[in-house]
């Protein structure tokens, strides 16, 4: 009998510890499989083309075909639930919105959004720009519309389209996030939920003119099993959020009762992908310089 129990605790320790974490979470008594190993029970986790990555916007191809998007239903209010999942917070989308163009071939659904952090407002993003890394990093999660669950479109090389926004520490409150702040101090309870009413994916989000300058590449899910089957589209203008409403989130707890902090996946190498950047800053660009030209010519025709 004791044999058996002892068997049974050696069982759930084993099982406990094939459990993914990240190395905020790790401790003598919880013991989990922190990035480096999560390759051993997710071998894909372990592909050649795994996210999140450094972008080095100098090396960046512009690609003038990588033009505006087009939301659809992105302004329409929804009733949701928010969850702290054990790993972070997720707000499924259960309304048909979707996302296209951008060189995005068909039309894409948002499925749920989810975030990623450091600690109190300290680096926490999964991409970097240039080696820098954000407070915090937004996921809105697509799949093409042909697809009625996640499973189905991670089949599919380029199933998953991410939307990545970034946060940077503002002065004063962001009060489009006062709803969704109130709600994460509810659940600082792993595998707790409650209820957020009233918001849009348009309110998360920097307006859409400023929304036309971006990264993409192709790349994985930055949790197990890290399928490489998404289109990353990362936006250049930031999301601002003030410290104490980015503090907030350090308040949630991991399953071990651990502050949930540093949610974010190790930059991964790029093993020769190739990071394309939208045209408008190359507009921008060749706009100034026309200004610049315009003036000079101005100036010239004034000395005459
Ligand atoms: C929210 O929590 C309640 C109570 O634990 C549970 O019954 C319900 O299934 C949860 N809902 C979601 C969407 O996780
Ligand atoms: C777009 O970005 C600029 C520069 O950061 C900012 O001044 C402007 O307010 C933004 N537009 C909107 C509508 O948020
Ligand atoms: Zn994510």
């Amino acid at each position: 009998m004791q044999h058996l129990i002892l068997l049974a605790s050696l069982f759930s320790l084993s099982t406990a510890s094939s459990d993914w974490c990240y190395p905020s979470q790790f401790s003598c008594t919880h013991q989990c499989k922190t990035p480096e190993s999560w390759s051993q029970a997710n071998s894909g986790c372990g592909g050649r083309a795994q996210s999140p990555i450094n972008v080095v916007t100098r090396k960046a191809l512009v690609d003038e075909r990588l033009g505006p998007f087009t939301f659809h239903n992105y302004q329409q209010t929804f009733h949701s639930t928010i969850k702290n999942n054990g790993h972070s917070v997720q707000v499924s989308v259960n309304h048909l919105a979707t996302v296209q163009g951008g060189e995005l071939v068909t039309g894409y659904k948002a499925v749920q959004f989810h975030l990623h952090w450091g600690k109190d407002g300290g680096p926490g993003s999964e991409h970097t720009i240039d080696g820098e890394q954000y407070p915090m990093e937004l996921h809105i999660v697509h799949m093409k519309k042909e697809y009625t669950d996640l499973s189905a479109a991670l089949k599919d090389p380029n199933g998953v389209a991410v939307l990545g926004f970034f946060y940077e520490e503002s002065r004063s409150a962001n009060k489009k996030y006062d709803n969704i702040i109130n709600a994460v101090q509810k659940i600082t309870a792993p595998n707790s939920n409650t209820s957020l009413a009233s918001i849009s994916l348009d309110q998360l989000i920097p307006a859409r003119q400023n929304l036309t300058t971006y990264y993409r590449y192709k790349g994985s899910l930055t949790t197990p099993g890290c399928t490489e089957s998404v289109v990353w589209t990362l936006f250049e203008h930031t999301i601002p959020l003030s410290k104490e409403q980015l503090q907030v989130f350090s308040k949630l707890r991991f399953p071990n009762g651990e502050p949930m902090v540093g949610n974010f996946r190790p930059l991964q190498p790029l093993n020769g992908r190739m990071v394309y950047r939208s045209d408008a800053g190359a507009l921008l660009a060749s706009a100034l310089l026309l200004m610049a030209s315009v003036s000079v010519t101005l100036g010239l025709s004034q000395r005459r």
